[in-house]
């Protein structure tokens, strides 16, 4: 008898064997009553969850984050409370198009997922590699996302499909010249800086309310690679960035980054001269220079992959008293997209799996039963099951409300179009003319020549004509590439060009 601990079913029984089903004599058909294999064989077939719709790819470590900087005349949130205090934290990277085996190393916006766990419940600050995105309005996401998705019957990445859409939707021109420059490909998650990129609200113990940005700096620096190179990986490899966020790890030198922060106060968002809860535009460095909160370091590899990164249920709704939201007209769809998305990939009780349970803040609602609710309905108290109650069951605490918006008295209820005509060519300008150094302009015409190389000629012209509203050289560059050849493949999975005819 070996001292090994003994294999059982799901029900605890032993196991008598876990190689060799009951059958008919030793050539015979399988019995039925084999609910041993039976049960293995079911349990095989559920092991997948349905992928993310996007960001399906992704690598996730546990680490904590640090207060280095007093920020409490800012926000009465306690993980900012005092300076020392550690927070526990959950991080998850990914790339936004690709499928859950799609290669690491490939050209496209990355995602920066983090879940604070709190004491007055999880913080999710569920962010990207860049400071602004593609469009403003929710109404758009989905077509933008199909663009980046398969092409239903060739079945292929379609940039015929992408340069169409951002031809079609000029103000996505600033996210376009930031992906095709060097930041769009990451040498991996440690040499990027993440951004909540949505303006956020924080506020103070005296009710005083601040429009906030996020940014998660780089300690490792920014390093990144060029298509060529990350061909080169990925022919080698399709999992660089689990490989290196391993031995970065493992061998003792865990990625870290600074968290800055910009803030407005509240009135001064009527005053500037762009709207500041338009997700396409940033807020200039020299108008709201960063100001430094802490440190996060992200320093463990989670014990089990499944269970604490493809479980990970991230929401913009997670949010914490002293923190909220702001009008961002895309975050507020948000609030709505992502505890839905994971209702139905994880199920109705996501909020308790191990990943998504807070850790430093106790549970207490009247939500009740459903399927898989494996906790207790009645957290220690079985006659509070409705509100209001006389069993002291649990009070909603007015002390945390958020202080009141201030709304236009003027505003009407309409569905407004956001197009800002020669607004939205100012900041990609200054990021190409003022930002990029020459070097880096090159480099930017020739990737976006690369990625533009298979569309049809409407529509490389149409985004021609938007990079020449953005500067002259930025198309003049660009077409030089296109015309010279001078351009390498991209790095984007994509292979389709023309539109396929439809069937007669
Ligand atoms: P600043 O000169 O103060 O800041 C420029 C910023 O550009 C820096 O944060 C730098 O990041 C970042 N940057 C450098 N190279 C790239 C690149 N290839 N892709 C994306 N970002 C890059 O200027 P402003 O604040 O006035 O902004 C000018 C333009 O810079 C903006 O229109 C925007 O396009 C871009 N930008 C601005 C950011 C902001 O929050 N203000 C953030 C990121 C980009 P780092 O310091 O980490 O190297
Ligand atoms: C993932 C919707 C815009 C960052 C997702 C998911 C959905 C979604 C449904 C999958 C969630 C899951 O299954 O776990 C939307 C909608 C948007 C939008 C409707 C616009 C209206 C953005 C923006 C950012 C962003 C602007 C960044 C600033 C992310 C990230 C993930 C994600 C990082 C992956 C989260 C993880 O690591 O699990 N989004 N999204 N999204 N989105 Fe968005």
């Amino acid at each position: 008898m070996s001292d090994k601990p003994k294999l059982t079913s799901t029900s605890g029984a032993p196991y008598p064997s876990n190689a060799h089903s009951k059958t008919a004599g030793t050539r015979g058909p399988l019995l039925m009553e084999d609910h041993q294999l039976l049960e293995k064989l079911a349990h095989q077939n559920r092991e997948r969850i349905p992928e993310r719709v996007v960001h399906a790819k992704g690598w996730g470590l546990q680490g904590h984050f640090t207060v280095t900087h007093d920020i409490t005349k800012y926000t009465r949130a306690k993980l900012f409370s005092e300076v020392g205090k550690r927070t526990e934290v959950l991080s998850r990277w990914s790339t936004v198009a690709g499928e859950r085996g799609a290669a690491d190393a490939e050209r496209d916006v990355r995602g920066f997922s983090l879940k604070f766990y709190t004491e007055e419940g999880n913080w999710d600050m569920v962010g990207n590699n860049t400071p602004i995105f593609f469009v403003r309005d929710a109404f758009k996401f989905p077509d933008f996302i199909r663009t980046q998705k398969r092409h239903p019957k060739t079945n292929l990445r379609s940039p015929e499909a992408m340069f169409d859409f951002w031809a079609g939707q000029p103000e996505s021109v600033h996210q376009v010249t930031i992906l095709m420059s060097d930041r769009g490909i990451p040498k991996n998650p440690a040499h990027m800086n993440g951004y909540g990129s949505h303006t956020f609200s924080m506020w103070n113990d005296d009710g005083e309310r601040f429009w906030v940005k996020f940014h998660f700096i780089t300690q490792q620096g920014h390093e990144t690679y060029s298509d060529d190179e990350a061909m080169q990986i990925i022919g080698n490899t399709r999992e660089s960035y689990q490989e290196d966020l391993w031995h970065m790890v493992t061998n003792g030198n865990p990625p870290k980054w600074t968290l800055k922060i910009q803030v407005m106060p509240e009135a001064e968002a009527e005053q500037v001269p762009y709207n500041p809860f338009d997700l396409t535009k940033v807020w200039p460095h020299g108008d709201y220079p960063l100001i430094e909160v802490g440190e996060l370091v992200m320093d463990t590899i989670p014990e089990n992959y499944f269970q604490m990164v493809e479980n990970a249920a991230f929401n913009p709704s997670n949010v914490v008293p002293g923190i909220g939201f702001s009008p961002d007209k895309m975050l507020q769809a948000r609030i709505f997209s992502y505890p839905d998305a994971h209702r139905y990939r994880l199920g109705t009780h996501y909020e308790a799996l191990p990943a998504n349970a807070p850790k430093a803040a106790n549970v207490q609602h009247y939500h009740k039963d459903g399927a898989m609710r494996f906790f207790t309905n009645d957290f220690g108290n079985p006659n509070a099951y409705y509100e209001p109650n006389q069993y002291d069951g649990p009070v909603a605490d007015e002390s945390t409300q958020e202080p009141p918006l201030r709304i236009d008295p003027e505003a009407v209820a309409a569905r407004f179009d956001q197009d800002q005509g020669d607004a939205d060519y100012d900041q990609p300008r200054a990021l190409y003319a003022e930002v990029l150094s020459e070097d880096e302009r090159d480099r930017l015409h020739k990737n976006m020549a690369g990625g533009m190389a298979p569309v049809s000629e409407p529509v490389k012209e149409r985004w021609l004509a938007v990079l020449k509203r953005v500067h002259p050289d930025y198309e003049a560059g660009v077409r030089r590439a296109l015309e010279t050849g001078d351009h390498g493949d991209p790095a984007l999975p994509v292979t389709d060009d023309t539109p396929v005819e439809a069937a007669e």
